[in-house]
């Protein structure tokens, strides 16, 4: 089984999103959320869409379903954590408890805010993961990156040629995950700033889907307009 779990459970505090978090504004003529749902429920080889969303958001979330794939059984709401590393945790928990697992069961993970994902993304996605067990979703950095470990002086240039922009989505073998998990010291989980992370801390390979540059992540409110330029120029329409 293949599950694209859509991680919504943010609030959008850099977006400056006080009452609507950035997910749920609207992008063209629909909710961010709706084009990256459709992404995932278009794709047949995506066996269940679960949405991890803020509590208060189950129920407009169900209501947003409801109006547009109707009923159906292939789309789950349920509610994310209190940082991404929880929505996870919940993720992971909610395929088990519903969904069943065994040893081929993929979770393809991805932000709601990045709507423009391609349908070649994903499938390269679930193709790498059933092969490779983890993979992420990146694109060669643009600018060179700097390191600092006080925030005031460079203390490192890596090579720029070595450096990959994160996207998502990054999949996994979900039982693989769970066991990569499960090694991790508490320190280690608790600095953990993102799920490939996880492998790489214990020499793990990661693949590298190639992503795009258009698959935007909307963080900051410039944001909006470009993606809404982003979707008049046809971005990510396949
Ligand atoms: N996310 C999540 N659960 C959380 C936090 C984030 O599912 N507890 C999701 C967000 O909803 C988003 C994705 O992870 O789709 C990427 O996170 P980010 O852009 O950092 O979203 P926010 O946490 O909402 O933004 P901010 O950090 O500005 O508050």
């Amino acid at each position: 089984m293949v599950i694209g779990a859509i991680f919504a459970g943010g609030s959008g505090s850099r977006m400056g999103c006080s009452e609507t978090p950035k997910q749920y504004l609207t992008l063209g003529e629909k909710p961010v959320i709706l084009h990256t749902i459709e992404k995932f429920y278009k794709n047949a080889a995506i066996d269940k869409v679960l949405i991890l969303c803020p509590e208060q958001w189950v129920k407009p979330t169900c209501t947003l379903l409801e109006e547009n794939f109707g009923q159906t059984d292939r789309i789950a709401v349920t509610t994310g954590g209190q940082d991404r590393n929880d929505t996870l945790d919940r993720a992971l928990c909610y395929t088990e408890q519903h969904f069943g697992l065994d040893d081929q069961t993929i979770i393809v993970t991805h932000d709601a805010v990045r709507p423009f994902v391609t349908q070649r993304i994903i499938n390269e996605n679930i193709a790498s993961a059933k092969r490779n067990g983890a993979c992420g979703t990146y694109i060669p950095a643009c600018d060179t990156i700097a390191e600092s470990a006080d925030g005031k002086n460079v203390c490192f240039v890596p090579e720029r040629g070595r450096m990959w922009q994160t996207q998502t989505p990054q999949s996994f073998n979900v039982r693989k995950l769970q066991k990569t998990l499960a090694q991790l010291t508490p320190a280690q989980k608790a600095n953990l700033t993102d799920v490939c992370a996880v492998f790489t801390l214990q020499d793990e390979p990661v693949h590298i889907v190639c992503g795009e540059v258009f698959n935007l992540k909307i963080t900051y409110p410039y944001d909006l307009p470009i993606a809404n330029a982003l979707l008049a120029a046809g971005a990510g329409q396949e």
